[in-house]
């Protein structure tokens, strides 16, 4: 953590991040070291925001001359409406995350769904031409299966407990990626299934991507989607959870001889690092900002 601050003075620009609640945030912790490495003249700065007081807020910050903000739960839907252009990912998935003001327009995008294609990355994998099993239909999984239809997955497995709600939001996500543009859409559609837990076996054989999308794993506790012996050692699997750090299927997954296992925190790094390249126009700070994320001590240093 560098130990110089940005003088704040007449010039300094703003970011700023909308929640309700926001006070668990990492993002201005991060963002703020990139800044500072940077010598970046500009503050990152959190903000909770009830819902009833979103529009105020988006359009106050507009006003403002704000360089742009991120938002998190429960406002990604409503800075969607407020935006006058909006990247493919955050057509298909009608939820923003980041926004950039310029030129008196909101150019809302999805860095969210970005972060999964970049965590894949870092284990030299990507979603083109590849199998992929996808666990849950909620806001998480939203963006990543959006991600997997954009950058061309060979057959996307989502499996959920309320099949007609994946069922729904496959349907949905697929007729969303079919109104692109020609330019905004580079690849084929996948195949597409659902599954019950109880039918996943046939998906997983052969899967080189799995990732867990659903809320089941941050409690310690939580019995197992599916048996887990059902897991390839071929497959790399995702946690999209990253608190705690090694979840049940992460446990299991390395203990049935998967080599290649990650958690959500790249995810979170990833959304972080593009949305800082969107604001300002410079290659993110990823070391600095992974060392930030990362290192629990950076965390307790901050709240002491
Ligand atoms: P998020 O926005 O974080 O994705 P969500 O919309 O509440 O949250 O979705 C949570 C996901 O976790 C859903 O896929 C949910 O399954 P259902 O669609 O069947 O509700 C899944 N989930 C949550 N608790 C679960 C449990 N105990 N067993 C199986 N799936 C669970």
């Amino acid at each position: 953590m560098p130990q110089t601050r940005v003088t704040i003075d007449a010039e300094t620009m703003l970011v700023a991040l909308l929640g309700w609640p926001v006070k668990h945030s990492a993002s201005p912790r991060f963002h703020n070291a990139a800044l500072e490495a940077l010598g970046i003249n500009a503050t990152y700065m959190a903000f909770a925001v009830p819902p009833e007081r979103f529009t105020d807020a988006f359009r106050g910050l507009q006003a403002l001359g704000a360089v742009g903000a991120n938002f998190t739960v429960p406002h990604k839907e409503a800075a969607c409406s407020l935006c006058d252009e909006l990247s493919p990912a955050a057509q298909v998935i009608e939820a923003v995350n980041t926004v950039k003001f310029e030129k008196g327009q909101a150019v809302g995008y999805n860095t969210d769904a970005y972060g999964i294609a970049a965590a894949l990355a870092e284990e030299g994998l990507k979603f083109r031409g590849n199998n992929v099993v996808i666990l849950g239909a909620g806001g998480a999984a939203r963006g990543i299966i959006t991600q997997a239809f954009l950058d061309g997955a060979a057959r996307l497995t989502v499996a959920n407990r309320t099949v007609p709600r994946a069922e729904q939001l496959v349907a949905h996500l697929l007729e969303k990626c079919r109104q692109l543009k020609p330019a905004e859409r580079k690849h084929p559609l996948p195949t597409c299934m659902v599954v019950p837990y109880d039918d996943i076996k046939a998906a997983l054989r052969d899967a080189d991507v799995l990732i867990n999308a659903t809320s089941v794993g941050l409690k310690k506790d939580d019995p197992p989607l599916f048996n887990p012996a059902l897991i390839s050692p071929a497959t790399f699997v995702y946690d999209t959870i990253y608190n705690p750090a090694q979840t049940q299927l992460l446990i299991e997954a390395k203990q049935h001889g998967c080599r290649r296992t990650a958690n959500g925190l790249t995810m979170l790094l990833h959304q972080g690092a593009r949305a800082f390249e969107i604001w300002f126009g410079r290659k993110a700070p990823l070391q600095l900002m992974r060392n930030e994320l990362f290192d629990p001590s950076a965390w307790s240093r901050k709240k002491a």
